[in-house]
């Protein structure tokens, strides 16, 4: 059976963190909205995905985008489905993609699925459409999910239509917990979000699911908190020793918040242009040094400082990793690119010349390197993602 993942807010992100995770060849991009995956949903590891929403299992691809054609379909197919639910009312919501319909026309659908439902005997609850797609909230709070929930997707493909329903939704209570809830926090170093967190850390583990993750700049412990969320055991280190500190708080909450099996943590000060590890991490995920935190644009000039700057130290320091792991380390690296008053992006020099510092860049089939950055409008710093291993 295949599966639907529906891609978040960064589509091309969670695209390659599919591709790391499964292999390009099983991975089939829908638009930029979503991705077939050659996998059953139920071997999909959906709670390690930070760059997917929802994860649907495909019921059948329609050879139309027509929606009188695609309505027709479940009409006639879905109260047949229902008869196989548990007794009780069923809830249903229709979430659309790349369709040219409106909302007030999914929801006259629903109504119409609801009616011919209840003629085949079973009551229904319907979920009137606001957006074109149901919110994460909506799914979980009305369970569409459940045994007596259907959330049905629909997604524009090529001229045709897939048709998926929804299996698991993103679970937005623990990722709030994750990033809000954490004791210590510090809005100077950046708040890394927990899922851009689990992506870097898929792309530096590929399918590998044990291991020692790496971050030589834990700052308040973002990526450490991940990866032993995933099963990986977890060492960081920084410049820091108030950084330090506050990561062993976060550490001591997780585990008494948590259910974690691997508690192998590691942390200590250490420059990461100079620090000796001592440890053979497989893997090195970090979010790198970013430079001054800015509030308002800054000039050409002072980006140029901060490029400078950034580039230097975390140039020194992939100098020293290098000189620490094996062969075939694999690394996810962010480092900053500057949003610059013409609106394209200023990226540090290192990033051309990876294979100088003895790394060669791993490369997607789905998407360029260039569309590995991570960028919220109004912010002024991006993080850019580089996936490379040690040569
Ligand atoms: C962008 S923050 C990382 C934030 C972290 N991902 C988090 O979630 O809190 C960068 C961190 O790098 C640290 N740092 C700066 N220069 C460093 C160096 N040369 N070696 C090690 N750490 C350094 C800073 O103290 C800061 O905590």
């Amino acid at each position: 059976m295949q599966s639907l993942c529906i891609l978040g807010r960064q589509p091309a992100l969670g695209t390659a963190e599919l591709e790391s995770l499964y292999g390009s060849g099983a991975v089939i991009p829908i638009g930029r909205v979503a991705a077939l995956l050659d996998i059953d949903p139920d071997e999909v590891a959906f709670d390690r995905l930070g760059g997917s929403i929802k994860l649907a299992k495909v019921i059948t691809t329609l050879n139309t985008t027509d929606w009188e054609d695609i309505e027709k379909f479940i009409l006639q197919t879905s109260p047949e489905n229902a008869k196989g639910l548990p007794g009780g009312k069923m809830n249903i919501g229709l979430s659309a993609y790349g369709l040219k319909i409106t909302p007030q026309r999914l929801t006259r659908t629903a109504l119409s699925l609801k009616k011919a439902i209840h003629n085949a005997g079973k009551s229904v609850r319907i979920i009137p459409n606001k957006e074109l797609a149901l919110g994460s909230a909506q799914v979980i709070y009305n369970k569409l999910t459940g045994p007596n929930g259907w959330e049905l997707i629909f997604v524009a493909n090529d001229g045709k239509t897939i048709i998926a329903q929804t299996v698991r939704e993103q679970d937005i209570n623990s990722y709030t917990l994750r990033d809000r809830g954490r004791p210590k926090r510090d809005s100077h170093v950046g708040m890394l979000p927990p899922k851009l967190a689990q992506i870097m850390i898929n792309l530096a583990t590929g399918d590998r699911k044990d291991g020692l993750i790496l971050d030589p700049f834990c700052g308040t412990g973002v990526i450490l908190q991940e990866a032993l969320l995933m099963g990986y055991a977890a060492e960081g280190s920084d410049l820091d020793q108030r950084m330090v500190d506050y990561s062993a708080g976060n550490m001591s909450w997780l585990l008494k918040n948590f259910s974690i099996k691997n508690r192998d943590i590691i942390l200590e000060v250490g420059d990461a242009t100079s620090h000796g590890w001592g440890h053979e991490p497989q893997f090195i995920a970090s979010e790198a040094y970013l430079g001054q935190a800015f509030t308002a644009q800054p000039t050409d000039a002072e980006i140029a400082q901060n490029v400078s700057n950034t580039n230097l130290i975390i140039k020194k320091s992939l100098q020293n990793i290098a000189q620490q792991m094996p062969s075939g380390t694999r690394l996810c690296l962010a480092v900053p690119a500057y949003h610059t008053p013409r609106g394209d992006f200023k990226h540090l020099p290192l990033v051309d010349s990876i294979e100088e510092l003895g790394y060669n860049r791993i490369s997607f089939e789905h998407l360029s390197d260039s569309e590995l950055l991570y960028f919220r409008e109004q912010q002024i710093v991006a993080r850019e993602l580089l996936v490379i291993t040690r040569k």
